[in-house]
């Protein structure tokens, strides 16, 4: 099965063609980074209207570079929420006109379960259960995935997200929107240990996390030392110490009470390359495969919609006509978009 998939739901146009057999066939991207990084932050309104200005001639793209004929095409999948609800409802609109214009079923995807989806990309080899570490913008949940549709929360932030928290503490301290790529550069030339800041909730138990404390802690510091450049460093390398300290511990003991033979981390954080590195030495003594997917599916991307609507509509799953979006989505209520 040939499957579109379309993605709208924040600053990224995306869309792709997953084969159920084969895997991942490519996908295009239009970043809308340059026209919100003058605000400082996504504005909703140029997002929908960039969108829609984008995703047609993106489609186009697309049939280009894969050479896929639209008459190969075997249904639609896209991004139903949680996101900006006109951002959405432009991918949305598409998806369900191209559905119906060629006579195709089409499925409404969650976007954290497109994250998930993410990890076995460009080819799906899912082992349930498998632990998922979440941390994007606007989320940060360790879920237990225990097949399609079926998420256990076991924790989840208590307010900001990690990348919020690394935007947040990068806008302060003179870096471009959206900061966390920029942090974690500027950490690689930094002192981790010079400054103090806290681990939030680290030793509590449960699998919760909270990063509002610990950016604040980080801003006072910012705002006490002289803000040079080394300064600047040695802040970005303590403060994503202590968020990797933070998503580490918690990962560690939700995997120790858990039996999984996979763990997952996903999302746009997980393009971070202290995460990454920190999580290549300790899983390998835990006894679980580690997946990470390529920075190109971290963050928001179709590819990962399409896989994740690939394996629903092989099960017959299918939206309704009626176009539904939704701005809140919560991963653990992850059934069919009619249900909201
Ligand atoms: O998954 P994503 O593209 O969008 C949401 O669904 O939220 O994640 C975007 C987030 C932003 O906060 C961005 O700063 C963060 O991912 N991010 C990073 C890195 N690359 C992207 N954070 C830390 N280190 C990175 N290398
Ligand atoms: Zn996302």
């Amino acid at each position: 099965m040939l499957v579109l998939g379309v993605e709208t739901s924040c600053d990224e146009t995306s869309l792709a063609f997953y084969h159920t057999e084969t895997g991942l066939i490519d996908q295009v991207i239009y970043s809308q980074i340059e026209q919100h990084q003058c605000y400082g932050g996504v504005v909703p309104e140029i997002a929908a209207r960039t969108h829609s200005d984008r995703i047609v001639p993106l489609y186009h793209e697309l049939l280009n570079r894969t050479q896929v004929r639209a008459v190969e095409i075997d249904g639609v999948a896209y991004t139903a929420g949680p996101g900006l609800v006109g951002a959405l409802m432009v991918g949305a609109c598409f998806a369900h006109s191209f559905a119906e214009t060629c006579g195709l079923p089409k499925v409404a995807v969650n976007h954290l379960e497109g994250h998930i989806f993410s990890a076995w990309l460009p080819k799906m080899q899912v082992q349930w259960p498998c632990l998922v570490l979440l941390v994007s913008g606007g989320h940060t949940a360790l879920i237990l995935a225990q097949g399609i549709g079926k998420y256990v929360l076991l924790g989840q932030t208590l307010d900001d997200a990690a990348g919020e928290a690394f935007d947040k503490t990068a806008k302060l301290m003179g870096l471009p929107y959206p900061g966390g790529v920029y942090l974690d550069q500027l950490a690689l030339k930094g002192d981790a240990e010079r400054f103090k800041l806290p681990r939030p909730l680290i030793h509590q138990a449960g699998y919760d996390f909270s990063f509002s404390g610990l950016k604040t802690a980080a801003i006072r510091v910012w705002e006490t030392c002289h803000q040079t450049d080394l300064d600047r460093a040695d802040l970005a390398a303590t403060f994503q110490n202590a968020v990797v300290d933070c998503l580490l511990t918690k990962t560690v003991s939700a995997l120790k009470a858990h039996s999984v033979k996979q763990f997952a981390v996903v999302g746009g954080v997980s393009a971070n390359s202290d995460l990454r590195q920190r999580l290549r030495s300790v899983l390998p003594s835990l006894g679980v495969d580690l997946l990470m997917p390529d920075v190109c599916y971290c963050t928001d991307n179709a590819a990962m919609i399409a896989a994740a609507g690939a394996a629903r509509l092989v099960l017959g799953s299918q939206t309704p006509e009626a176009i539904q979006v939704v701005a809140r989505w919560p991963i653990d209520q992850c059934f069919e978009i009619d249900e909201f």
